[in-house]
């Protein structure tokens, strides 16, 4: 597996990661004394989906600036 296909898993499971956090906060705060520590927890995984996220978004222009950079390029 090549290291953009990487990239993509780990930013699916950190969506997934992400989302359970999430729900987590909505139970922490509901309680009758939330526990507000715990909704800067989906914090962690929200920052390493922001840099996979914009590493994913930037992989078309990467590949598309290559292309370009080609002898028979620029097509
Ligand atoms: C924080 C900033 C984020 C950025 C900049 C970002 C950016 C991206 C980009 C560029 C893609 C690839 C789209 C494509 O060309 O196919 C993608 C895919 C995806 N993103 Fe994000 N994303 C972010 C946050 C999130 C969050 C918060 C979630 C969900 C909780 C999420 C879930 C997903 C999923 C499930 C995919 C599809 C992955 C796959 O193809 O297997 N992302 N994201």
């Amino acid at each position: 597996m090549n290291a953009n296909k990487w990239v993509r898993q780990i930013h699916r499971w950190l969506a997934i990661a992400f989302t359970v956090t999430v729900i987590v906060t909505f139970i922490a705060l509901a309680q009758e004394n939330p526990v507000v520590w715990v909704s800067y927890v989906p914090l962690l995984p929200l920052a390493l989906l922001l840099f996979t996220g914009l590493y994913l978004f930037a992989l078309p222009y990467a590949a598309k600036w290559r292309r370009g950079r080609t002898v028979a390029g620029g097509r």
